[in-house]
């Protein structure tokens, strides 16, 4: 292997790239050690494909540089391709060949004979489950089986190192578990994967460490408990089943604390951050019961990505798209932190 003990698989300092005059990376570090996973954590148009097609050397910085398994993206890109293996944003599969022509085909575009392509390729249809369905055109796969057969395709040559970009979005829970089966499986075996999302949830299961990414900068990195940790407290969340009670309730929860409640009001799930988890949720039960409103569903739990994610932006998690409002009621007007 061309790849040296202890040297990150995936290096990149202070990339910068413009469109225009518009900055789509404003001076991005990343790091990944080699048999890890680095989650790259961002909303739409945050910088994502950008850095994946940077360090896959199908686009030039203008400015930093970037390490792929030890070979620079600039000097030497040659290496890197040899040591990476891509699956874009959009599955790139020739639908009118068979799963197991695509993957024989990519084989021996990097090199491989006759026959050790088509072992190759046997032994990917097997490990993505698309056995069954090898000997068909793939495009009459569905979405799921096209994303395996993408991803299968990044993998022919062994790379070291693999750059997924998105491979879940648009998939069903089931495609998306088995995807991420694959994702383990690949890392247990000693590759570098470096992995975008707009997935919280995918992140915080995958990744050892993760970088968040917003409009071209990195805006927190660290590992999905280090994140967590920083937004601090718990989150007590409870449902309020009667629309008209909601912005009572809102009100009760925003007198127990510093911290304003966030409503979902499709749901009429009210969240509040607190730092007395226990007594809080006591004083909310008993404050609710007084006031006569009925509650479902209370929860007292340690903070997750998604408020993390809150946190940093002042977002919801983008991939929800849910509408999850700070609710003005009363106080200090302090959105949760
Ligand atoms: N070829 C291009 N020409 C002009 N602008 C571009 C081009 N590619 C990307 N951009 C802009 O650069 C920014 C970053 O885009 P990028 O595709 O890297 O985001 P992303 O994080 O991958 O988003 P998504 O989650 O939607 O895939 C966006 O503002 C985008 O509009
Ligand atoms: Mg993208």
């Amino acid at each position: 292997m061309t790849e040296r003990r202890n040297q990150p698989a995936i290096r990149a300092e202070g990339l910068t790239k413009k469109y225009g005059d518009r900055h789509a990376l404003a001076g991005v570090d990343l790091e990944a050690a080699p048999g890890t996973v680095l989650g790259v954590l961002g909303p739409n148009g945050a910088g994502k494909t950008t850095a994946v097609r940077i360090l896959s050397t199908l686009l030039r910085p203008d400015g930093g540089e970037a390490w792929v398994a030890g070979h620079d993206v600039r000097k030497d890109p040659e290496s890197v391709r040899k040591n990476l293996g891509l699956s874009g944003q959009y599955a790139a599969v020739d639908e009118k060949l068979t799963g197991r022509e695509n993957l024989y085909l990519v084989a021996r575009l990097y090199g491989m004979g006759r026959h050790s392509a088509r072992r190759r390729a046997g032994q990917l249809l097997e490990s993505f489950h698309l056995e069954e369905a090898a000997d068909r055109a793939s495009g009459t796969y569905s979405g799921g089986m096209r994303r395996r057969l993408d991803l299968a395709g990044a993998l022919v040559a062994r790379p070291v190192v693999v750059v997924l970009d998105e491979p879940t979005t648009g998939l069903d829970p089931r495609g998306r578990a088995d995807t991420w089966r694959s994702i383990q499986e690949l890392v247990a075996g000693g590759t570098t994967v470096l992995l975008t999302t707009q997935y919280l949830e995918e992140a915080d299961q995958l990744a050892d460490t993760i970088v968040v990414i917003e409009h071209g900068r990195v805006v927190a990195r660290g590992t999905a408990s280090e994140l967590k940790g920083r937004v601090g407290g718990e989150r007590l969340s409870l449902t309020v089943p009667d629309p008209s009670s909601r912005s009572t309730a809102a009100d009760i929860l925003a007198g127990l604390g510093p911290h304003l409640p966030v409503l979902d009001r499709r749901t009429g799930r009210l969240t509040v951050t607190t730092e007395h988890g226990a007594r809080t949720l006591e004083d909310a039960l008993g404050r609710l019961r007084l006031a006569g409103i009925r509650v479902r569903d209370v929860e007292l739990a340690p903070p997750t990505l998604d408020d993390v994610f809150m946190s940093l932006t002042g977002q919801p998690d983008p991939a929800r798209g849910q509408v999850a409002q700070p609710v003005g009621a009363v106080g200090g007007g302090e959105v949760p932190r």
